[in-house]
């Protein structure tokens, strides 16, 4: 997500607030009262994808100006355009006559998914290719097929990773790991604890609770121990199972993410003592993530050194690492030294120019440049394959602290 606001004043916020009753703050309630305070994870998934009254459930516009962040969708179709050209020179690097597929999950409107089948059909080898969708919610695959329509491409949709056999091919998301739900911990100086969710007079708080989850001991004993207390941050265990359930759908191939993120060593920083959770409505950041559930956008930076090791567990290697800025001048160098040579033939043609509009604002340091990473794992191929967007990269294991 890009926002061009980072702050709001109490009272813009007070203004900005929709007026409905909150149900779903009302049913997070009962169970807190049922059980007691609940994970932040269970909280987070709940406001995010309750099937109901959650964020991403209801019918209202997330994406854009209209709705309540921009992701790389929002400049326009060149991001498709420029992903679709990677996807080729990846199944070049496969190297094998098999039907090959496309797989991306959490597609939102699929604006995304429709750039890229429209740039991939312009490609003479694009026969017995497929694109496959997974999205759980059948609504929204509903509205997603009705947005893609027609293609020449075969397109698919299915609801969960494990519906299909492995295969060979590309499975990519963009900005999925960030919105899934994450666990809260916090150091005191002493041990690390779990930071819950309990609702005193009707308004919610965080509250320590001993951890008690096995999955979430281990991973925050990877943790760099705080050198600054009290430290709070996320541990999101469902991008570990996410990337590990990509790998076994993999029987050769390339898994990209795309995403806010940074190394272990980054992410954990002694600097960032509040982590980096937050919430977004309508282009503005909230640090209250707490009210008003299933109305707000809730986000969490995710660790990409956590996610390569998950990905190791089940057979990848770390094909690459590295930020859009590097990625976008690897990846867009063919076609930039193009219209180069053109522009001296003739004046700059209208597509020419929308796609240097484009460009400059995926790969601006200061637009959308330096916020969003890119990690290539890949299963069953050879260690050094990489496509142009990794062509500017530093080298990922001592980028992401991997051990040997
Ligand atoms: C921030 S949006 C993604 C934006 C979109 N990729 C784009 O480029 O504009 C996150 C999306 O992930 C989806 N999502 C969350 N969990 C999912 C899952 N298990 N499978 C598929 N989609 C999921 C959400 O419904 C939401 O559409």
């Amino acid at each position: 997500m890009f926002h061009r606001r980072s702050s709001f004043s109490a009272k813009e916020l007070k203004e900005t607030q929709v007026s409905r009753s909150n149900e779903l703050a009302d049913l997070i309630r009962d169970q807190i009262r049922k059980s007691g305070p609940v994970s932040f994870a269970w909280f987070m998934g709940q406001a995010l994808y309750h099937p109901i009254h959650g964020y991403y459930s209801s019918e209202r516009p997330r994406v854009g100006r209209a709705g309540d962040f921009f992701t790389n969708v929002s400049v326009g179709k060149i991001f498709g355009e420029i992903l679709a050209a990677q996807f080729v020179e990846l199944f070049d690097l496969l190297g094998t006559s098999d039907r090959l597929k496309i797989l991306e999950q959490g597609a939102e409107n699929a604006q995304l998914a429709k750039d890229v089948i429209r740039a991939l059909a312009t490609e003479p080898k694009s026969a017995g290719w497929e694109y496959w969708i997974v999205e759980p919610s059948a609504g929204k695959a509903g509205n997603q097929k009705a947005h893609v329509g027609q293609t020449s491409i075969p397109t698919h949709w299915i609801s969960g990773l494990e519906q299909l056999d492995p295969f060979s091919g590309i499975i990519f998301c963009n900005e999925l790991l960030d919105a899934l739900p994450c666990y809260l911990v916090e150091h005191d100086g002493r041990k690390w604890m779990e930071v819950r969710v309990q609702e005193k007079n009707e308004v919610f708080e965080f509250v320590l609770h001993p951890i008690e989850n096995a999955d979430l001991i281990r991973q925050v004993g990877r943790l760099p121990p705080p050198s600054i207390t009290p430290y709070r941050t996320e541990v999101n265990l469902a991008t570990l199972d996410w990337v590990k359930s990509a790998a076994r759908a993999l029987h050769r191939g390339f898994i990209l993410i795309i995403d806010y993120g940074f190394p272990r060593d980054e992410l954990y920083s002694p600097l960032r003592t509040e982590g980096t959770l937050v919430g977004y409505y309508q282009h503005q950041r909230l640090n209250d993530v707490l009210q008003r559930p299933g109305e707000i956008d809730i986000t969490a930076h995710i660790d990409f050194s956590a996610i390569a090791e998950a990905a190791a567990s089940e057979g990848c290697t770390v094909l690459g690492f590295t930020d859009q800025h590097h990625f976008m001048v690897g990846a867009a160098e063919r076609r930039l030294l193009e219209i180069e040579r053109l522009v001296g033939a003739g004046p700059m043609s209208p597509d020419q120019q929308r796609f240097l509009r484009g460009y400059k604002s995926l790969m601006h340091p200061n637009t959308m440049g330096l916020a969003f990473k890119y990690l290539l794992l890949g299963k069953g191929v050879a260690a050094a394959q990489a496509p142009t967007g990794f062509k500017y990269a530093k080298d990922p294991a001592p980028t992401l602290q991997l051990r040997e």
